[in-house]
């Protein structure tokens, strides 16, 4: 950029003062300026059209209480106008975004993206010549391998693309996609924020819910190629409403693996969490880095913890979580990389009211409790998760019984059976589920008056996961309401 607008290039670090890194070898010009305010001066006094990196210098941006903080963005302010006089840019490289307030006018925000499938060619050719002249890799990769391992490393830097590919040399003396997953993970795992899980749970262990089943079904190839050839946009996210035990984190999961697509988990607690860092910071730290690693699915579980009026509200003032909550929105409808989002949480009241508003995610779901054939189905999952033949078991008589029940409750009543069981030194009976089913009080009945009122809403503003016409309470399939 310099050389094309005929511009000097000087380089500022807090170790060698400003150098000029437009001469073939770099020349050490100020040696002295070594601390921030000095490098500010040293660009104040220059009277040459150029442009100043000035590096790491985001930690002296941090914030106005300290004094000697307060003081660098004072001057930056009074150097913001004289640059322009001059024809002289300040350019800060940084790894994240934190800027002051007062010098959010003065400063443009160029987000530097990750790498193209191009760029990742190249890197990937560099390190397969240098392998062979080294005589250390195997073979030839064919075309659909490269397509592979291209797209395993999509999300990765430059640098670290080439260092994963020389480590899958060094190790394996060949290039293993697997490696470069596992790179991925390790990088997701460094953030703390994000956590990258292994996909386990599967479409066929969720009982009931077949519109949402069938809905995410449809969509299971939103993500590819073909898809947008075809003209369809990619899907943003859906939100999933729904009662304590009803199936959501584990619908969630499922869809992981129904799409085979990396599952990363956002804790919003940790979003809040001071010590991890500035809520704004995190969140959009997490979203950066889910960008990074699409196509993925983001699981925001219990999208409201961490906010005002929680447990755990002292990790948070409402200012803040009204600030969290808008830029993911922002987020949500601006993003152009494939994440899918699956937001989930049990109670709506205290959420902000734009997140619920339709035409933020795709679609919000209601995951109400089973009605009779959903508690026969999941009966039925979890005696043959626990390796019992659902067929030995009066599967609508264990229904009628556990009327109320979530999915959560009755995975309880067949572990706690298996118990009694396993206890009594014989194989589990009907009696011992009907004996658990009788002992359990659903939550669905200490909780009434909540999960009526969620149940109330969700009629009108959501889609019924089951699939299942709403009815209004009162009247509904079930007598507890
Ligand atoms: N529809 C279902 N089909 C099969 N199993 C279910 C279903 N719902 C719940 N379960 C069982 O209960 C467990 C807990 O459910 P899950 O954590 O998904 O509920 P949740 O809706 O996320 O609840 P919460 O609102 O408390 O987070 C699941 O791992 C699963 O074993
Ligand atoms: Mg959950």
């Amino acid at each position: 950029m310099a050389a094309r607008r005929r511009k000097r290039l000087f380089a500022w670090t807090l170790t060698e003062g400003v150098v000029a890194i437009d001469t073939p070898q770099p020349v050490r010009v100020d040696p002295g300026a070594l601390t921030p305010m000095q490098a500010l001066e040293h660009v104040e006094g220059s009277r040459e059209a150029a442009l100043f990196l000035l590096k790491d210098f985001h930690p002296f941006l941090g914030g106005g209480q300290v004094l000697e903080n307060v003081r660098l963005i004072r001057k930056l302010r009074d150097l913001a106008r004289r640059l322009k006089r001059w024809e002289k840019t300040v350019i800060f490289l940084s790894p994240l975004l934190r800027l002051p307030p007062e010098l959010e006018r003065e400063v443009t925000v160029l987000d530097w993206s990750l790498p193209t499938m191009a760029d990742l060619e190249e890197a990937l050719e560099r390190v397969i010549r240098s392998a062979r002249v080294r005589g250390d890799l195997r073979l030839n990769l064919d075309e659909a391998t490269r397509e592979r391992i291209l797209k395993a490393a999509q999300g990765l830097t430059i640098s670290e693309a080439e260092r994963v590919f020389a480590r899958s040399v060094v190790m394996t003396r060949d290039l293993d996609v697997e490696v470069i997953i596992a790179e991925k993970q390790q990088i997701i795992r460094k953030s703390g924020i994000l956590e990258y899980l292994e996909p386990q749970e599967r479409m066929e262990y969720v009982g009931g819910l077949s519109e949402l089943k069938d809905w995410l079904n449809k969509r299971r190839l939103a993500f590819t190629e073909e898809a947008r050839r075809f003209g369809l946009p990619e899907p943003r996210g859906v939100l999933l409403l729904g009662v304590p035990g009803g199936g959501k984190s584990l619908i969630a999961k499922a869809t992981a693996s129904l799409w085979q697509l990396p599952l990363l988990r956002l804790d919003m607690g940790r979003v809040f969490d001071q010590m991890v860092g500035s809520s704004e910071e995190n969140i959009r730290r997490a979203l950066h880095l889910a960008e990074r690693v699409s196509p993925a699915i983001l699981w925001m579980d219990e999208l409201e913890k961490g906010l005002a009026g929680t447990a755990s509200s002292h990790l948070s003032d409402a200012g803040t979580a009204a600030r969290v909550f808008s830029s993911f929105l922002v987020w949500l409808q601006e993003k152009t990389a494939p994440v899918f989002v699956v937001a989930t949480s049990n109670d709506i009241s205290l959420l902000p009211p734009e997140i619920l508003r339709k035409g933020r995610f795709d679609e919000i779901f209601f995951v109400d409790l089973p009605d009779q054939e959903e508690r026969q189905e999941i009966f039925a999952i979890h005696l043959a998760r626990r390796r019992r033949d659902p067929a030995r078991f009066d599967l609508v008589r264990l229904a009628q019984e556990s009327e109320g029940f979530s999915g959560a409750e009755i995975e309880q009543v067949v572990i706690s059976a298996l118990y009694d069981a396993f206890e009594g030194g014989r194989e589990l009976t009907e009696k011992d589920l009907l004996r658990n089913i009788a002992h359990t009080v659903p939550l669905s009945q200490v909780m009434r008056e909540r999960v009526t009122a969620l149940r109330n809403w969700a009629y009108t503003h959501a889609r019924m996961a089951s699939g299942r016409r709403p009815v209004p309470t009162g009247v509904g399939p079930s007598s507890l309401y």
